[in-house]
């Protein structure tokens, strides 16, 4: 089962990762947690670049670093570890790239489909969403730590980012499940959960 979890910047997406860590522990049912970017070695340097105040990328050198990180995480750690059974979840995936470079850095949804299609890469079993007004979840980051390249964006690049989810939610509601992300830590938790395990009894 492959599993992906979706959301702005200070949605509570690293929040609910521990919360279904120690979850799943508990009911000794097996999870590998992975990310993007940054889940390889290769990844690990891309994203030192990425998040970079001080590198100026273009939004289509961007996209292929983005690209590149993927790659590798598909072929090193997701679809090995699909291969063997194992369940995945991954802290953002394919939804990510058309939300922030597609309505983000406005990069034309065909020319992104032109990149993206020939990699092949696998439709996750199931991606939560968590939404959140961009205003409360930019306010969250900006208590956390300093501003990476991504954050330190003005207001609209995040407002086009969350239209953009709720977009392909919709457009992928096959697949895409949203949890209001202004409910509370347990809440929320409790929500991506039930349904988590409603998609692995059906499996
Ligand atoms: P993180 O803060 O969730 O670890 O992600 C790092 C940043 O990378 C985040 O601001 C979103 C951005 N990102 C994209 O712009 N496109 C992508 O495809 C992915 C995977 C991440």
């Amino acid at each position: 089962m492959f599993i992906t979890l979706e959301g702005s910047e200070g949605a509570g997406k690293s929040t609910l990762i521990e919360h279904l860590k120690k979850y799943f522990l508990k009911k000794n049912i097996e999870f590998i947690f992975t990310k993007e970017p940054g889940a390889t070695k290769a990844g690990l340097e891309l994203r030192k670049i990425l998040l970079d105040k001080d590198v100026d990328l273009d939004p289509v050198s961007e996209t292929f670093l983005l690209l590149a990180d993927r790659l590798e995480h598909v072929r090193k750690i997701i679809y090995p570890a699909l291969k063997e059974n194992k369940n995945v979840i991954s802290d953002r995936y394919l939804d990510s790239t058309y939300a922030y470079q597609g309505a983000g850095r406005k990069m034309n949804k065909h020319d992104l489909d032109t990149m993206i299609k020939p990699l092949n890469f696998p439709e996750p079993d199931l991606t939560i969403y968590l939404d959140l007004p961009v205003e409360v979840g930019l306010k969250r980051a900006k208590e956390r730590n300093s501003l990476d390249r991504f954050e330190e964006e003005e207001i609209g690049f995040f407002k086009r980012i969350r239209n953009s989810y709720l977009e392909l939610a919709k457009e992928n509601s096959h697949r895409i499940f949203t949890i209001d992300s202004t409910y509370g830590e347990t809440e929320v938790f409790e929500l991506a959960r039930d349904r988590i395990e409603k998609k692995i009894n059906e499996n």
